[in-house]
Parts: C-alpha cells; sequence; structure tokens
C-alpha cells in the first residue's frame, strides 16, 4: 500500500556572523558591485570558530521537530546531507541523532553537493512510502567556510554557512510529493571539488601548503551546466506530477546565483513574483538552501497549505534534482 507523504515541519539556523560584500573588498580583489551584478548576493553568514556542521544542523533539526510538533524518540531515521561534515566519519547524521535523543533512528549522511536536500527528500519519501519507516529527519547543513580558499576570488564571494531541515510523514491523500526528478552526470565532477583530504590525495603538508583542502570551481563550466539542468528536471518532475508550470504557486530554486535562478524561471515561464529569492541574504549555502528558503518564506506566511511547490536544484556531482509537492501543513 502506498501513501502520501509530505514535509511535516520545517525548520533553520543560521550563524550569527555576517559577512557582508563590503567586508570581502577588504579581503580579497573584489567589489559589491562585482559580486551583486554577477551573483545576486549582498552578504553571507559564517559560523563561529566553535560551531561545526552538526552544531548548526542540530539547530535546525530541533526547529523542524517543533514545527512538526514530532519528538525526536518518534523518528525512524535521520538523514544529513552535506559537503562539509564534522568529519570524514562518523556521519553528522549520528552526531545530530544523538543530540536529538532520537534512539530509535537509524543515520547516514548524503553526498549530492548542493542537490543534498532534494534528494533526501526523494529517499525519505520512498522510504515512508513503501511502508519502511512512519517519521523521517531530513537536513541540509554546511560550514563551506571551513573549506574555503579566502584568498581566491573566484568561490570566496560565493558561499555562506547555515542549515535547514524538515520532518517527513505520511500526510492527508493528495498533498506532499507528487513527482521526482534526480540525476547525475559524473563526467562534470572536477568542475566543483575539494582535491585532497579523501584517498586520492590524503592529507599531508603539501596539499595544506598548496590550499588542496578548498573548494575548487570551473565556475563558467558549472554555470552553464546550471542553466541547462534546471529547467530539464523542472519539466521531468512536473511531468511525473501531472502538473504544467502554470499551475505551480511557487519555485524554490537552489540558492546559487540570482542569474542562474532568473533563467531557470525563464525557460519554465514561470514569473519572478512567484519565485522565492533569499541568495542575496545567505549566498549559497549548498544543501541548507532549499531548506532555508522554506521556512523563511512559511514565516513570510506565504506558504499555504495545498500550494503547488516546484523544489531545484544542481550541485557537485554533478547531480540535480526535482520534486514537485503540495504543501501539506
Ligand atoms: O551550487 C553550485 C555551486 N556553483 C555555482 O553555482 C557557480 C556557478 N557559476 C557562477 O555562478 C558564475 O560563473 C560565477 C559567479 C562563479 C562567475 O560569474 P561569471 O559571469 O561566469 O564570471 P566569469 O567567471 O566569466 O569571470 C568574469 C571576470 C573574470 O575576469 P576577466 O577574466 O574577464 O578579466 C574574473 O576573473 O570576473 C572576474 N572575477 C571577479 N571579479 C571581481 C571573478 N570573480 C570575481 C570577483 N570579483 N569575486
Amino acid at each position: 500500500m502506498t501513501r502520501a507523504v509530505g514535509i511535516l515541519g520545517i525548520g533553520s539556523y543560521v550563524p550569527e556572523k555576517i559577512l557582508t560584500n563590503n567586508d570581502l573588498e577588504k579581503m580579497v580583489d573584489t567589489s559589491d558591485a562585482w559580486i551583486t551584478e554577477r551573483t545576486g548576493i549582498r552578504q553571507r553568514h559564517i559560523a563561529a570558530k566553535d560551531e561545526a556542521t552538526s552544531d548548526l544542523a542540530f539547530k535546525a533539526a530541533v526547529a523542524a521537530l517543533d514545527d512538526a510538533r514530532v519528538k525526536a524518540e518518534e523518528l525512524d531515521l535521520v538523514i544529513c546531507a552535506t559537503a562539509s561534515p564534522d568529519h570524514a566519519f562518523p556521519s553528522v547524521a549520528c552526531l545530530v541523532q544523538e543530540r536529538l535523543g532520537a534512539v530509535k533512528a537509524a543515520a547516514f549522511d548524503l553526498g549530492a553537493g548542493c542537490s543534498g536536500f532534494v534528494y533526501s527528500l526523494a529517499v525519505a519519501s520512498q522510504m515512508i512510502q513503501n511502508g519502511l519507516y512512519d517519521k523521517i529527519l531530513i537536513i541540509g547543513a554546511e560550514t563551506l567556510s571551513r573549506i574555503m580558499n579566502w584568498q581566491d576570488r573566484n568561490t570566496c564571494v560565493l558561499f555562506g554557512d547555515g542549515a535547514g531541515a524538515a520532518v517527513v510523514g505520511a500526510v492527508d491523500e493528495g498533498l506532499g510529493v507528487l513527482g521526482i526528478d534526480l540525476g547525475s552526470d559524473g563526467s562534470g565532477a572536477y568542475h566543483l571539488y575539494q582535491p585532497a583530504g579523501g584517498s586520492r590525495r590524503p592529507a599531508s603538508a603539501a596539499t595544506v601548503a598548496a590550499n588542496q583542502h578548498t573548494i575548487h570551481m570551473n565556475g563558467r563550466e558549472v554555470f552553464k551546466f546550471a542553466i541547462k539542468i534546471l529547467g530539464r528536471t523542472s519539466l521531468r518532475a512536473l511531468e511525473k506530477a501531472g502538473m504544467k508550470p502554470e499551475e505551480l504557486d511557487l519555485l524554490f530554486s537552489h540558492q546559487a546565483n540570482l542569474r542562474i535562478i532568473t533563467v531557470a524561471a525563464k525557460r519554465l515561464r514561470i514569473p519572478m513574483e512567484k519565485v522565492w529569492v533569499d541568495v542575496d541574504k545567505y549566498a549559497n549555502t549548498s544543501a541548507a538552501s532549499i531548506p532555508i528558503a522554506l521556512r523563511e518564506a512559511q514565516d513570510a506566511g506565504v506558504l499555504k497549505k495545498g500550494d503547488k511547490l516546484l523544489l531545484c536544484g544542481f550541485g557537485a556531482g554533478l547531480t540535480w534534482a526535482a520534486i514537485v509537492l503540495r504543501w501539506a501543513k
């Protein structure tokens, strides 16, 4: 027996410290004008020295559980999508599971770059639909500032820290997840990656000296890929949901660059009034960007029960993901 599955509660957390474009002007050869025009970003939040990814994830998780009125002990599974975990192992999900007291939950991290939250929602919804589990906590959490080369203007102006989380469970028939499209093209793997610190290039004094533990990105290639894939994956998810783009109430794209979001909306012929944009405030928080946006939209009072939403993302892998859902709260 299958059942309808959706988001029961949503939460987010961003660190207190804000780094503005003007602050960055003093650190690298860049300008507020360049960053704003090319990306739409005005500021980003940066984790405190003693804050790691699991700390951000925990706070977002608590907010999501509160919002869903679900207790940690009820959770069957915790999934954390991240590219910047506290440690290579154990997973961030295990650290959060312990801290929440989610005593009966299984836990694992999911690696799909910035598409990770949408991937996690796809995985969780299927596990619940098939009856394996009832309640799953999914998290997107990043402290990308820790793997940033603060001398590289091509990357350091683009990213921010933050976390978002959702409790996923059974919802009323006709609501929740209606269409899913996931994909990957590993031929673009090295357009966006962290060269050292893994088994290919283990950490050494030389790799540290060469800044090989930071994000390396071919921005133009990732840009071209994003422009190509966002419309395509969105249309596939819409088709599976039996829905037309014009029926959508709100579009939540991964918040990487306002130009990319605008092109995606244009491809789908969705007016910008129906597109959530907060990249100006948080920059690119990778796997956290979509749940942060959802919580912000909920707080702003724009999400209504039954609203038709499209979540779409792209990122390291290269990966992409889109989900069409009807808001169930
Ligand atoms: O979540 C997925 C993660 N990644 C992304 O989403 C990134 C996708 N890519 C992008 O968003 C854009 O490609 C960027 C924002 C990274 C770059 O924008 P662009 O319009 O593609 O610029 P560009 O790379 O073509 O660079 C144009 C110029 C270059 O100078 P020259 O070669 O024309 O003299 C760059 O050196 O802008 C220069 N530039 C900068 N100037 C001031 C690059 N970064 C900066 C900077 N400040 N921060």
